[in-house]
């Protein structure tokens, strides 16, 4: 398992066990933390699974796609150096203990 925290823009923090190949949005999803909406379901097709990674982490990440930029572009809060399309990744054991916090808006 990998654990990940997820901060709420009022700053509370959820910790919990993700499975390795499972995307961090997916992951929101199944423990229903609010502020991840995952509306495409992880196409990449909506941005309502924006978020920005704690720095600690940001070198662990593949980096960011055209396609992934493109839609941060669009996204409903203003994108950040560290931010993400939590679809896009994707839990290892190299990722254990990822923090990410959640926008002011996903849509
Ligand atoms: Fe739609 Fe990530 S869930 S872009």
């Amino acid at each position: 398992m990998v654990k990940v925290t997820y901060i709420s823009v009022s700053g509370v923090e959820t910790t919990v066990d993700g499975r390795e190949g499972d995307s961090v949005m997916a992951t929101a999803v199944a423990n229903n933390i609010d502020g991840i909406v995952g509306e495409c379901g992880g196409s990449m097709a909506c941005a309502t699974c924006h978020v920005y990674v704690d720095p600690a982490f940001a070198g662990r990440l593949s980096p960011r796609s055209d396609d992934e930029e493109a839609m941060l572009e669009g996204a409903a809060s203003d994108p950040r150096p560290e931010s993400r399309l939590s679809c896009q990744i994707r839990l290892s054991a190299d990722l254990d203990g990822l923090v990410v916090r959640m926008p002011e808006e996903q849509m």
